[in-house]
């Protein structure tokens, strides 16, 4: 049933060596505890299971006011509360122009760049605009400098009806945004408090963004319902992203220790960020975890290819790959030919691509490295849906079969506090009297 919709692949079985069913019992007491736990945040294993019509539909009204008001969305905000949306408003809307459904949608708060705030603030002097903050601790340095930045502005742009232009997406009980959206009446929707930041996407901290982007987040949450069902099964034969975990947690135990995911689609370079958030995060504490690398494909086969070919051997490499990508192109025939590619005339781009995927896979599986696919029907809302559902599913496993936490992020921790610390020691010495 599963393979219905996804297929998990390893092209070098005899490189691996090793039957992963002696994994299945493991695999199958952490699907218990990860499908029974009340202790740590898997809110989003049930969460497309469950009733989402109300949610959704705030969601889409307050999308529709956007839409029809505004210009442009700004969302600020980073990591986890980032992520996602930029990740699947670039897979799902058009290269160039918006989406016919939806409006521009840009972002702040994910960079700590003057140059960046700058001239984003520059070019928004003759639109109309919303922002949408979004933060589940409330107090992160770079979405919270932004935002300041952007409530100032918004002030000053439209006085008392800024309030009305401002969404806040926090946690519904606790933090400093929290506060002051009580404060100020600013409109809310909640981070779920039991589904922590990288697994958020499918909540309103993803779902308002994307929709205001022209997405359809109804098609996107029926996607992830679909794999919610299917990768339900607690046996590693009948779970395709159990299957996926298991794989690459023994090439990890057989010394891989870097895992290079990459597609043929430009629009998905931001979902593969979202992937490498999401396991890196995950599975990169007490000294273990595989190191996640993206590629872009064939753009990076002309770059990076070399090195995965013949280059040191520690890496194996994930192709994800979609059947169907909507809007293609053919190869026009030419008098002159003299560039001698009539040979090629009136096939489709896409049809190119697919087969250029199938050269790398067999190039690479050929040079020795270990290569899984994964491969889906068509790029669309639905099937990446149940990627995200198939990717978290699988994170999970894989960072409970190292023996790690797949949701604190004690590193980041570290890292924002050190921040507050240092400026805050900055500002001292610059108060200092000379
Ligand atoms: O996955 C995580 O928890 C993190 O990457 C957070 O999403 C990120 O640090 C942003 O945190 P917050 O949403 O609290 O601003």
């Amino acid at each position: 049933m599963s393979k219905q919709y996804l297929h998990t692949k390893i092209l070098n079985e005899e490189l691996l060596n090793v039957d992963i069913s002696k994994y299945s019992s493991k695999v199958a007491e952490i699907h218990q505890h990860l499908h029974t736990t009340k202790d740590e945040p898997t809110g989003w294993v049930h969460a497309p299971l469950e009733d989402n019509t109300q949610i959704v539909q705030s969601i889409l009204e307050v999308a529709s006011e956007i839409k029809l008001k505004a210009d442009v969305l700004v969302v600020v905000g980073i990591g986890g509360s980032y992520l996602g949306a930029k990740a699947i408003q670039d897979a799902l809307t058009p290269y160039f122009g918006s989406h016919e459904n939806g409006i521009e949608v840009v972002y702040a708060g994910q960079n700590l760049s003057g140059a960046y705030i700058n001239q984003l603030i520059k070019s928004l002097a003759n639109k109309e605009i919303y922002v949408n903050v979004i933060s589940k601790s409330g107090s992160t340095m770079e979405p919270a400098l932004a935002f300041r930045v952007f409530r100032q502005y918004l002030e000053e742009r439209y006085g008392d009806e800024a309030v009305q232009r401002i969404i806040v997406t926090t946690d519904p009980e606790k933090g400093l945004l929290n506060d002051m959206a009580e404060k100020h009446n600013y409109r809310t929707f909640n981070i779920p408090q039991n589904i922590g930041g990288r697994y958020s996407v499918l909540t309103p901290v993803g779902l308002l963004p994307i929709a205001v982007a022209g997405v359809d987040i109804e098609e996107l949450l029926t996607g992830a319902k679909q794999a919610a069902i299917e990768l339900n099964e607690e046996s590693l034969e009948m779970n395709e992203a159990y299957r996926y975990a298991t794989i690459r947690h023994e090439l990890y135990n057989q010394g891989y220790k870097v895992e290079m995911l990459a597609s043929f689609e430009p629009g998905l370079a931001k979902f593969h960020e979202w992937w490498k958030q999401l396991f890196g995060e995950s599975e990169g504490k007490d000294k273990k975890g595989i190191l996640p690398v993206t590629s872009n494909f064939s753009t990076d086969l002309h770059s990076i290819g070399q090195f995965i070919q013949e280059g040191s051997p520690m890496l194996f490499e994930t192709l994800l790959h979609f059947r169907e990508v909507t809007d293609d192109y053919n190869v026009p025939y030419h008098l002159r030919d003299e560039d001698q590619l009539n040979y090629l005339d009136n096939r489709s781009f896409n049809e190119i691509n697919a087969i250029s995927k199938q050269g790398t896979a067999i190039a690479h599986a050929e040079g020795g490295i270990q290569v899984i696919q994964l491969e889906l029907k068509k790029l669309n809302a639905y099937h990446i849906g149940y990627l995200i559902q198939f990717f978290m599913i699988s994170c999970a496993m894989s960072a409970y079969l190292m023996k790690v936490n797949p949701f604190d992020q004690p590193g980041v921790e570290a890292y924002k506090c050190h921040i507050g610390q240092l400026l805050n020691e900055s500002k001292k010495l610059a108060l200092r009297p000379m």
